[in-house]
């Protein structure tokens, strides 16, 4: 009897443990709207009735043309602006305790460094804020460089670095307190082909080791069917979600994929979506 009750308690443990798992990077978006109200006194509608679900630890890109309220939607998940209406839910939580919390790290267009810092003590600056001890904070913000493949240059400026450097040193900065939810606008846009593919794959490396939620914006369908396990397809005039796309190809990813016809169908796919928007 005993026996049953231990068993019992184990399973509902591991069941706790399980939830708890696939809820912590999960996003809920329900009924969500977005109206700016403009210095002058006029309202935008940004984002009309976005409802949308991400898994914990799934790949997802926001994708859609300029204006159709990608950088909003992110924003509004990121706690830096707040919506008119609707709800939403971050790893169970809402955007500001997630945001308290440090569930989220975000990535921007182009990288936000100090460029009085070193690309080190750029990585450090979250764990700063943090107040880890300082042994602590050096151990773990070299381990994020190296992860981006940066060991070397961890004490030069960020001027002395390539844009694509830059870029890596602001996903390292952003991974460096260990989120569970990655949120970031447009990351390789500024960036050429070459790197930007090559950031493709690094990304997902990352991605794989950390198991977190990635969150993608993006206005470059192949590059959104390289990356994602799921292209939400937005439009303008007022943003909205207009579909949603699985993407079943293989992973790992590599560099090949990109010439099979799987990888163009999903492309000319999504271009059908986006015909008489
Ligand atoms: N602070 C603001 N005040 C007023 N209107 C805004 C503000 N921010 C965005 N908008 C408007 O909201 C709409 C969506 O903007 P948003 O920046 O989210 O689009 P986006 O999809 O990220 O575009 P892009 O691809 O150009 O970055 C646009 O019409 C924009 O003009
Ligand atoms: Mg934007």
């Amino acid at each position: 009897m005993e026996r049953i009750a231990i068993r019992d308690r184990l399973n509902m443990a591991v069941a706790t443990q399980y939830y708890a798992d696939h809820e912590e990077g999960r996003i809920s978006i329900e009924n969500l709207n977005m109206v700016y109200e403009t210095d002058k006194g006029d309202k935008v509608t940004a984002l009309t009735d976005v409802n949308l679900e991400i898994e914990s630890g799934s790949f997802v890109s926001l994708l859609g043309p300029s204006g159709c309220g990608k950088t909003t939607l992110l924003r509004i998940i990121a706690d830096l602006i707040t919506p008119t209406s609707g709800s939403v839910s971050v790893g169970g939580m809402s955007p500001t305790q997630a945001r308290m919390a440090r569930k989220l790290g975000m990535v921007f267009q182009s990288a936000v460094l100090y460029d009085w810092r070193s690309v080190l003590k750029n990585v450090e600056m979250p764990l700063e804020i943090m107040h880890l001890p300082k042994g602590e904070r050096r151990d773990r913000a070299e381990h994020m460089l190296e992860m981006v493949g940066l060991k070397d240059f961890a004490h030069r400026y960020p001027y002395e670095l390539s844009g694509g450097m830059q870029q890596r040193v602001s996903i390292a900065r952003a991974l460096a307190v260990n989120p569970g939810i990655l949120l970031m606008d447009e990351p390789f846009s500024a960036l050429d082909e070459f790197t930007r593919e090559k950031l493709h794959d690094d990304l997902l490396g990352i991605w794989k080791e950390n198991k977190m939620t990635i969150v993608f914006v993006t206005h470059n369908i192949s590059e959104s069917v390289y990356l994602s396990d799921k292209v939400v397809v937005m439009s303008p005039h007022p943003g909205r979600v207009s579909a949603v796309l699985d993407i079943s190809l293989n992973r790992p990813r590599c560099a090949q994929m990109r010439e099979t016809e799987e990888y163009y169908d999903y492309i000319a796919e999504i271009r059908s979506d986006f015909e008489g928007v």
